[in-house]
């Protein structure tokens, strides 16, 4: 069972996602806080429904981005996070919280990074012409969209799609692959060797395929750990 904390400032989807799964116990976790920096958003009325406690947290009264993390590092200790997941936070985040939670913390990128990494990019893979998009699970550092990859899903791209279309299409793979690597860092599965994410072996490694007591990833440090 892994402790989340769960990040977002918009609509939600992918919060919905993370609470269905785990109702009907597709994965070990439990959602201990959903935190937001627009009070407006549509994911807080998602998490109340729920049961699930919010905190509103927003950007304009701190004087530096650094300030505004403490805060949150705050927030998410006194709740007993083990791990972070953006789900939509539109803001970036700094050293300040990368190091309180180092490679505990997951984004959802609705690009197959490095590929269009930032904003809009639904709309930048059509202009650009690509005949494949799709979503990104990636462990969160100080770049924007480049930490390690944990899973990515391939989605086609259609000649007559829409931003609208294509949005939908990768949604709904996010909406499968945020649970699954968030059920593999629940598992310990996740090993890390610089910028690669390897999966731990499905049946001999992890005991009955079942949840260790310790969440956590393995992080090598060395060239060839
Ligand atoms: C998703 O497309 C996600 O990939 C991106 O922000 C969007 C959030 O959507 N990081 P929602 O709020 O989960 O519906």
């Amino acid at each position: 069972m892994v402790r989340l904390g769960v990040l977002v400032s918009g609509h939600g989807t992918n919060l919905q996602s993370i609470i269905d799964a785990i109702e009907s116990r597709r994965i070990s976790a439990e959602i201990r806080v959903v935190v937001s920096n627009n009070p407006g958003a549509y994911a807080l009325e998602r998490a109340r429904r729920h049961g699930i406690p919010v905190e509103v947290v927003e950007g304009g009264s701190y004087a530096s981005r650094e300030e505004y993390d403490r805060v949150l590092v705050e927030l998410l200790r006194r709740y007993g996070v083990e791990l972070v997941v953006l789900a939509g936070f539109m803001r970036i985040l700094s050293r300040v919280m990368i190091s309180a939670f180092p490679m505990r913390i997951m984004n959802i990128h609705p690009a197959l990074l490095p590929s269009f990494p930032g904003l809009d990019v639904q709309k930048k893979a059509l202009e650009y012409g690509v005949k494949f998009s799709g979503c990104t699970v990636h462990f969160v550092d100080e770049g924007v969209d480049t930490g390690p990859i944990i899973i990515q899903a391939v989605v086609p791209v259609r000649d007559d799609d829409t931003v609208e279309s294509l949005r939908q299409r990768i949604l709904k793979e996010e909406h499968r692959i945020y649970p699954q690597a968030i059920q593999l860092f629940a598992e310990g599965r996740l090993v890390v060797k610089g910028r690669r994410v390897f999966v731990k072996g499905d049946a001999g490694d992890v005991a009955c395929g079942g949840v260790l007591e310790n969440p956590s990833v393995t992080v090598f440090d060395g060239e060839d750990g």
